[in-house]
């Protein structure tokens, strides 16, 4: 496993450099829980798999829109779709969510694949980092703490980031234009590499 070591510093600044892999690639996938074609959520994710360092490797996840709806059944039935998302978040060291709020709840879209992923042991113990992409998106936020929490994800707090994109149209080149922004998400997939290798070592020990 990747042994990531982090240098102290006087200020509260952290970039890549200060994160030193010695073994292997971290595999992260990232899940936008909007379908829009100009989604700001997935904007933001597109952006991050832009700024992640040669260790780390964020797969975007695209399938979310071709999952069927949930139904408990079916859960054996090995549909395609579902198998595909089961062995993206079993492949993934740690998964990234970025996601929308509709009426004060998380997406439909988006519960309906942790709906999916609820009885099997891939998201089981994973590190998860929630990003967002509107500070106005609180109950959406609280709610897959909830959800994630519930699933046994493990959240790792410091890699969780709220930022302002709403009303701003920014594509992913546009976020990394933003210095503050692009800051943010540097420090939050810094800080995720991180909490994904303690999570693991304290899980295997
Ligand atoms: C049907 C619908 C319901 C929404 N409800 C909320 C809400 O309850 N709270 C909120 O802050 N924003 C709400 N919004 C705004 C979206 O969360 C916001 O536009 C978000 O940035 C969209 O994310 P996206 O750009 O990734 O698609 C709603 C939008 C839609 C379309």
């Amino acid at each position: 496993m990747t042994s990531l070591t982090a240098p102290q510093h006087d200020d509260k600044t952290v970039t890549f450099a200060d994160v030193v892999p010695t073994a292997r690639i971290l595999r992260i996938l990232a899940i936008s829980g909007s379908l829009r074609q100009v989604s700001s959520n997935t904007a933001l994710l597109q952006a991050a798999v832009a700024l992640s360092p040669e260790f780390v490797e964020i797969h975007l996840y695209g399938g979310l829109g071709d999952l069927p709806h949930f139904n408990p059944d079916l859960e054996s039935a090995e549909l395609p779709s579902v198998t595909d998302l089961r062995a993206q978040v079993k492949w993934a060291d740690g998964i990234i969510i970025s996601s929308p709020e509709y009426a004060h709840g998380v997406p439909g879209v988006l519960k309906n694949a942790l709906d999916w992923l609820v009885s099997g042991e891939e998201f089981m113990g994973k590190p998860v980092a929630l990003f967002n992409a509107s500070p106005r998106a609180t109950h959406s936020q609280a709610s897959l703490i909830e959800i994630v929490t519930t699933m046994a994800g493990r959240i790792v707090p410091e890699a969780c980031i709220t930022v302002s994109l709403l009303g701003k149209t920014l594509d992913a080149a546009g976020i990394l234009s933003e210095p503050e922004i692009s800051g943010e998400l540097s420090a939050a997939i810094v800080a995720f590499t991180k909490g994904i290798e303690s999570s693991t070592a304290a899980y295997s020990s």
